[in-house]
């Protein structure tokens, strides 16, 4: 195989539960990532020029993971990786995690799968580490492995696939500001009350006990945030009143999605999630806030395969 296509979806991370350790794979939204191989060594990016992009290796996450991962094998051909971004960055829906796991994922598929799942997680994360500033796999884990996944560890990484009840969907929004990670990460009280501590530790367990038994009431009573919500949700126009508008269309529960600004709610239906969606959208559009929104189902793949030649 010399040149491989993959879609590398967008995910939901911290699921108000789970700060840097709950992720969730989507099935749209995402990256279409070309990898191809080149006679010369080394790495080269091209993206699609969209969001003002650079094609700068040791800055673009793309070429950062996939310099991580090469430090680790000796090949001797080079790597050409064209990025056709879907995902805005800074939109909360993991756009750094989608080009940097997805362009691992290509290369080792070119590496004839010389390198594990874990390993690909660990060399995507160099790629959160340089935007974020912090090593944090709630992204790349759900995409590279699909569905649900717990981050027990980031030192060894150590990840746990979770299951994904079947109806469970997401309805997502996103005003249409960036939020950097970065920044969203300031904010974020580096000390946390030891009450809060015990509520959000009951709160994660009960939430996958959910996924396990597909108990939407407990998932609704377990996915609450009053560690990093509260300062977070200042940086996301309607926060509250978008939460009050989910909530009354049936929602399970509603949440930032990752670090923001785009907005998850939870649903079990389809027609409530078309309300839900259509309650916010009006809302946004009665007081003229751009944004984005649509529905997806969990996507139990991950990173899919479009084409190899
Ligand atoms: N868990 C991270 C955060 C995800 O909330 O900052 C950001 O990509």
């Amino acid at each position: 195989m010399d040149s491989i296509k993959v879609f590398s979806p967008g995910s939901i991370t911290n699921l108000s539960c789970g700060y840097d350790i709950l992720g969730l794979c989507l099935e749209n939204r995402g990256d279409e990532i070309k990898v191809s191989k080149t006679s010369s060594k080394g790495i080269i990016i091209s993206t699609n020029g969209g969001y003002n992009l650079t094609n700068n290796i040791n800055e673009n996450v793309a070429g950062i993971a996939a310099q991580a991962m090469l430090k680790e094998i000796d090949v001797n051909n080079g790597f050409r990786i064209e990025i056709n971004k879907g995902i805005k960055p800074g939109s909360g829906i993991g756009s750094s995690a989608a080009s940097s796991a997805g362009t691992v994922f290509a290369i080792n598929q070119l590496l004839d799968s010389h390198f594990g799942q874990l390993d690909l997680i660990k060399f995507s994360m160099e790629g959160e580490k340089y935007v974020s500033g912090s090593y944090h796999a709630d992204n790349v884990a759900p995409i590279i492995l699909g569905g649900i996944s717990l981050v027990r560890s980031t030192d060894k990484i150590d990840v746990v696939k979770l299951p994904s009840p079947k109806d469970l969907e997401v309805i997502i929004v996103r005003p249409n500001i960036e939020i950097k990670t970065s920044d969203s990460r300031k904010v974020v009280k580096k000390k946390v009350k030891i009450e809060k501590m015990v509520k959000q530790s009951a709160n994660l367990g009960s939430f996958i006990s959910s996924l396990y038994t597909g108990d939407f009431n407990l998932m609704s009573r377990s996915v609450i945030d009053e560690v990093v919500e509260p300062d977070r949700a200042l940086l996301i126009p309607e926060f509250d009143k978008v939460k009050e508008i989910s909530k009354k269309n049936g929602c399970i529960a509603v949440g930032i999605s990752g670090s923001g600004p785009s907005i998850f709610s939870l649903s079990n239906n389809r027609i409530s999630s078309t309300k839900i969606l259509d309650s916010i959208s009006n809302h946004y559009e009665k007081l003229g806030i751009s944004y984005d929104g649509f529905i997806s189902k969990i996507n139990s793949q991950g990173i899919k395969i479009l084409d190899t030649k």
